[in-house]
């Protein structure tokens, strides 16, 4: 059995990388698998995307596609007949993806239309929110997929409800809890913690890049100055994606002085070990991400999501996470909850247990057996 394993930007680095440590497992029992991994380039910095497979020990890619920046149409357009061309050279029995970006719809797109199966890794989840390309990703992906494997019984229900027949979804868990799990232990202080002498629970983590937060100067300046008011003086590390920096520097260089505050400390995106190492010691992280509200539910830490909807409703329902939506002015009374030291405790969600990629390889070893 070939498979190839999509990866294109940060947030499936971490979910690509377990699957091919089950994979080389499976190998070291004999069975028949084989893997090509397909890096897109649609994240390409060595922050984005070179310091996860260093840090994360994911091999070289066998194929880079080298797509680069671009509109969404761009993006698609590009990874589309870019992959179509390498699979009319070498083609594959499955096309495994994962998550919910760009590279995900696009390369399940162009296998399912060679007849290639496609596997979708954390199939099923919905935030019914049109207005987020990832949404479209998701349906569009879901809309052609053979195999789905889930994080929730809410993305089976989710395929139930679409039409999708039982014996092709499979409930197994999180693959990005597996990495979590996997290095929590080697979580490296970044420099940041030493130079501005950080204290365990006494300083935020935010990360913000959703277009409808960012795109916009006076939503995102909004946050900001409600986050600096309400954190009772403690430093905030606020570690910029490549899109909201753009949008930084632009007020920069028109003059605001609303992101010029002492507290707030702007750095580049931080590599994985580092990032994870300031999540598991703060006092709270403030995030538009989805897969972060998954780590923090593991790691038992708040967070506060600036967004109206989520498609991983088990992070509030168990989890430590809540929706604050998008109005700044949420922020006091969920900052008050916190000092007050009233913030919900979290449950780790079923199957995120760490063995998630395992179950993935075995499931598809059993299918190419039937
Ligand atoms: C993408 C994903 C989003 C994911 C996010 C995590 C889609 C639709 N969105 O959004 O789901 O949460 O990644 O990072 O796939 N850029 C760089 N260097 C890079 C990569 C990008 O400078 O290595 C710049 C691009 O030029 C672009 C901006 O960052 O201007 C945004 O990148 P893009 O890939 O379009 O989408 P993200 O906002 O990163």
């Amino acid at each position: 059995m070939k498979i190839d394993l999509i990866a294109g930007a940060r947030p499936n680095f971490m979910k690509v990388a377990p699957i091919i440590d089950a994979i080389k497992i499976a190998q070291s029992h004999g069975e028949n698998i084989k893997y090509r991994l397909v890096h897109t380039g649609q994240h390409y910095d060595k922050n984005m995307s070179g310091s996860f497979f260093e840090q994360l020990g994911i091999p070289l890619p066998d194929v880079n596609l080298e797509v680069g920046s671009g509109s969404q149409a761009e993006q698609t357009a590009k990874i589309m007949v870019m992959y179509e061309s390498l699979l009319l050279k070498e083609s594959a029995d499955y096309c495994l993806v994962v998550g919910d970006v760009t590279s995900t719809m696009a390369c399940s797109i162009v296998a399912k239309k060679m007849n290639i199966k496609v596997v979708h890794v954390e199939g099923g989840i919905r935030s019914w929110d049109l207005t987020m390309p990832e949404e479209i990703n998701r349906m569009v992906t879901d809309s052609i997929t053979d195999y789905f494997f889930t994080t929730s019984d809410t993305a089976n229900s989710n395929l139930i409800n679409i039409g999708i027949k039982k014996e092709n979804i499979f409930f197994v868990g999180n693959t990005m809890i597996d990495t979590l799990l996997k290095h929590r232990p080697n979580f490296q202080k970044p420099p940041i913690w030493d130079k501005i002498k950080l204290k365990e629970k006494n300083y935020f983590v935010i990360t913000l890049h959703r277009p409808a937060n960012v795109d916009e100067e006076q939503i995102l300046l909004g946050f900001m100055d409600e986050i600096v008011a309400h954190s009772k003086n403690m430093p905030i590390i606020f570690p910029v994606h490549p899109r909201t920096s753009k949008i930084i520097k632009n007020l920069m260089s028109a003059g605001s002085q609303n992101l010029i505050n002492k507290n707030l400390h702007l750095v580049e995106p931080l590599s994985y070990l580092e990032f994870n190492y300031l999540v598991e010691k703060t006092k709270a992280v403030i995030t538009d991400s989805g897969g972060i509200t998954e780590e923090t539910t593991v790691m038992n830490i708040p967070c506060m999501t600036l967004r109206e909807n989520t498609e991983r409703p088990e992070t509030i329902e168990l989890g430590t996470n809540e929706l604050l939506g998008v109005d700044p002015k949420a922020i006091a009374p969920a900052m008050q909850k916190l000092f007050l030291g009233k913030w919900k405790k979290g449950k780790v969600p079923k199957l995120w247990d760490g063995k998630t990629a395992e179950r993935i390889v075995n499931c598809l070893i059993n299918i190419e057996q039937i």
